[in-house]
């Protein structure tokens, strides 16, 4: 098996559960230390020992990507903790759902908070830790939904992910010639709790999902892990700004 991220510590956040969670899996087992970050501690703690179960290293921090004083606290545990940091995966959001012309304020300021201002603040914190130290790489998650589709009801999810898509481009050509590479991806319905709609099953979902994808299913976790570590690794390494898209073609 390869380990392309050997010696390396890896900052997942949303990291409790997920796409965060299976990543965080899948960078441990390439040789990474892993940070997650998330709100809730146990989430974390679980997905801590089920690195350590498989022999990885890992540890938790309760944080709000929202917070300036939490992700400013979140990146310096992280170096004190592991002495580094090398490859960040801001991957928190929340999902705000419902007609524009009803949403009320609180919900499209959580939207834009935590899936904008989260990555902004994560990716400032990191970009000033990286820069003074050699350099490193940022993955962000964007969405389908934003830069690449549009569906009713979903505009302030979608307005917030067109955001992460723009930030990491923008950013990504201001922080490479410093040695930060910086990068988002952009899924589709993946198989977690994120895609199921109000009241939907599992089987619900993937009876939608074969006639509304042209793939015919939801994409799995093991794919939207992969994406994120290639991007993140060396392979990737001319790769600069780029939305990757993982969406079984719905935006295609
Ligand atoms: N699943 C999909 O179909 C899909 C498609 C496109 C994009 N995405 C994006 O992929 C990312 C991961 O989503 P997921 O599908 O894995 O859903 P998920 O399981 O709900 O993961 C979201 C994670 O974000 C964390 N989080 C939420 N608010 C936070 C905050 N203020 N501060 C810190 N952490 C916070 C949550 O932990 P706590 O609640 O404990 O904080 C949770 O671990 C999200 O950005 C989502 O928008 C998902």
């Amino acid at each position: 098996m390869s380990a392309r991220f050997t010696g390396k510590v890896a900052l997942v956040t949303g990291g409790g559960s997920g796409i965060g969670r299976a990543t965080a899996l899948a960078f441990a087992r390439e040789g990474a230390i892993v940070v997650v970050a998330g709100r809730g501690a146990e989430p974390l703690d679980r997905t801590v020992r089920l690195i350590e179960d498989e022999g990885g290293r890992a540890s938790a921090v309760t944080a709000d990507v929202s917070s300036s004083e939490d992700t400013a606290r979140l990146v310096s545990t992280t170096v004190e903790r592991h002495g580094g940091l090398h490859v960040a995966f801001n991957n928190a959001g929340v999902l705000e759902s419902g007609p524009i012309a009803d949403m009320d304020e609180a919900a499209w300021d959580r939207q834009l908070s935590v899936n904008v201002t989260g990555v902004f603040l994560c990716m400032r914190h990191e970009i000033a830790h990286m820069r003074a130290n050699g350099g490193g790489v940022i993955v962000n998650t964007a969405s389908n939904l934003g830069a690449h589709l549009r569906v009713p009801f979903l505009g302030a999810y979608a307005a917030s992910k067109a955001a992460v898509s723009a930030l990491t481009r923008a950013a990504a050509k201001e922080c490479i010639g410093d040695g930060v590479r910086i990068n988002a991806i952009s899924p589709g319905p993946i198989e977690t709790s994120m895609s199921l709609r109000p009241g939907e099953t599992e089987a619900d979902r993937a009876e939608r999902l074969k006639s509304a994808l042209p793939i015919g299913r939801p994409g799995t976790l093991a794919e939207a892990a992969a994406a994120v570590l290639w991007l993140a690794s060396p392979e990737a390494g001319f790769t600069v700004g780029h939305d990757l898209v993982l969406d079984g073609g719905a935006s295609a």
